[in-house]
């Protein structure tokens, strides 16, 4: 764990988009790589993220069941078909697509979907609700670097954004909770190199 400065900008730094896990050690066991343990300090510290007016809008739902793995990879495919063949995709480009992200889904370990409470906003105006939004993403960029500091990886994913009705309906979740991202955790069985990042003087004018 880092103990000054500079350890933690390297850990800061060393954060990465998993998006290969070890496979579990085995299923008809059903042990997980990932301990219960981790995934509850993953939770807790998630919750440690700024929120607008302490509001703490951000749920979370945790899934490691093959079965609510595979209903959440249905509803999250069936909207994705549905939208590219709106846009014209041919039924080889879906399957294939389609088939990668229910691969994905089927192989992480865990899945940890981030709802926003709609009713955790102070009044329902269009700034509050980008504040609670804001909040909410701030809990993933914590739970991002909370797997990390569990020596996990972690993938942020946004498919949900495009199917929160179908979500919210397969994992069962309350009314209130609007699906906003859903983040692939587990053991990194490949840690790809640094995405390439812009120059501080290209997003940076000081005055
Ligand atoms: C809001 C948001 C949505 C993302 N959605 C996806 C996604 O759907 N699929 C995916 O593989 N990565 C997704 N990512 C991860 C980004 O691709 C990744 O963070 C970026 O390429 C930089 O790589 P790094 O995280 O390894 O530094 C998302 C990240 C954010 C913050």
């Amino acid at each position: 764990m880092p103990t000054n400065a500079d350890d933690l900008h390297a850990f800061l730094r060393t954060r990465r988009s998993i998006r290969r896990f070890k496979p579990n050690p085995s299923t008809s066991l059903r042990t997980s790589p990932v301990p219960a343990s981790a995934i509850e300090r993953i939770l807790t510290s998630a919750t440690f993220a700024p929120s607008a007016h302490n509001l703490q809008p951000w749920r979370f739902c945790v899934a490691t069941d093959s079965s609510v793995k595979t209903r959440l990879g249905q509803a999250l495919t069936s909207a994705m078909r549905a939208d590219m063949l709106s846009e014209g995709a041919s039924e080889s480009e879906i399957e294939k697509r389609v088939a990668n992200s229910i691969r994905r889904i089927n192989e992480a370990p865990v899945i940890i979907l981030l709802c926003r409470d709609t009713t955790a906003v102070r009044a329902e105006t269009p700034e509050e609700t980008i504040m609670a939004i804001q909040s909410v993403a701030a809990a993933g960029t914590y739970l991002l670097l909370a797997a990390h500091a569990e020596g996990l990886g972690g993938n942020w994913i946004c498919w949900p954004l495009y199917a929160q009705e179908e979500t919210r309906q397969a994992l069962e979740l309350p009314e209130t909770w609007e699906p906003q991202a859903m983040f692939l955790v587990g053991c990194a069985a490949e840690i790809p190199e640094a995405r390439e990042r812009k120059p501080l003087n290209e997003v940076v004018i000081r005055r």
